[in-house]
């Protein structure tokens, strides 16, 4: 599965503002500990393979370690995200890179919370709405990068991006909160036919489901030992992290990597 990432840095880490219920502009992250919770995290992932590409934040940009909602990637094509007015301004520097970097890349013509809110599972592409993505991004994202959608609701501004209630294990199972989804969205998960993992309301809460797997290794936070030791249960091995400093800003180890590398669709032979 996936092994080449994207991340920033967290010099200009702050809360400026509160776009989601758990930024508390009174309540500031550590810049040295938020820095050293990072580099743990890029550590975590080269000790399991994964590539790790550096873009440089901007000063005025406070969220800019959370790179997953830049854009989402299949191939040699990239969706870039279309946030809330107080992230706009990342936008022109994950679209500069990323077309240095020789991706074709769209601009999303309704709200859209990148990779945020598509969670890929080989040609399937779980896709949040209703809280940070406009429904009508389906559509795009299913013509432009060619997946297959399964649309997922969230119930509340605590899970204001999918990747806070669903986590891709592999392309056969699934972690999720069933309290987080609104029930045709449970349905449409629980069709799918894969292995389903349940997380609790109080894990979710603690940024559990925000993890990266990458089908061998699990980096996730060190908040959710039940998590953790269901997937250790799996024979998955499970590094789990610091994100205190990240969770004042809403986001845990997932938000601060988008991927690179998921791959085509296959050509039909
Ligand atoms: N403060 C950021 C925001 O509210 C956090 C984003 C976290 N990203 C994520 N993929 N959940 O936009």
């Amino acid at each position: 599965m996936n092994t080449e990432l994207l991340v920033s840095d967290a010099a200009h880490f702050r809360i400026d503002y509160e776009i989601n219920p758990y930024m508390h502009t009174e309540v500031q992250p550590d810049p040295a500990a938020a820095a050293a919770e990072l580099d743990e995290i890029v550590a975590a992932h080269r000790l399991s393979g994964r590539r790790v590409e550096y873009v440089p934040s901007a000063p005025q940009c406070p969220d800019m370690v959370f790179t997953a909602n830049a854009a989402v990637v299949r191939g040699n094509r990239a969706v870039l995200g279309y946030p809330p007015p107080e992230r706009k301004a990342e936008i022109p520097y994950f679209h500069e890179w990323l077309t240095r970097r020789g991706f074709d890349v769209l601009d999303a013509p309704f709200p859209f919370s990148g990779q945020g809110d598509a969670l890929a599972c080989g040609d399937l592409l779980l896709a949040g709405y209703g809280q940070r993505t406009d429904r009508g991004m389906h559509a795009v994202l299913a013509k432009e990068l060619r997946y297959e959608v399964v649309p997922l609701r969230t119930v509340s501004p605590r899970w204001y991006d999918l990747d806070l209630a669903v986590a891709v294990i592999d392309t056969g199972t699934l972690a999720y909160c069933p309290q987080a989804l609104d029930l045709p969205s449970c349905g449409r998960l629980q069709r799918l036919g894969l292995d389903l993992i349940e997380v609790g309301l109080d894990e979710a809460a603690q940024f559990a489901l925000n993890l990266i797997s990458d089908g061998t290794t699990v980096t996730m936070t060190r908040h959710a030992p039940r998590l953790a030791a269901v997937l250790r249960g799996r024979g998955l091995r499970v590094l789990e992290l610091d994100t205190t400093e990240l969770a004042k800003g809403g986001g845990g180890v997932r938000c601060t990597a988008l991927t690179l590398d998921n791959p085509s669709p296959r050509e039909p032979s």
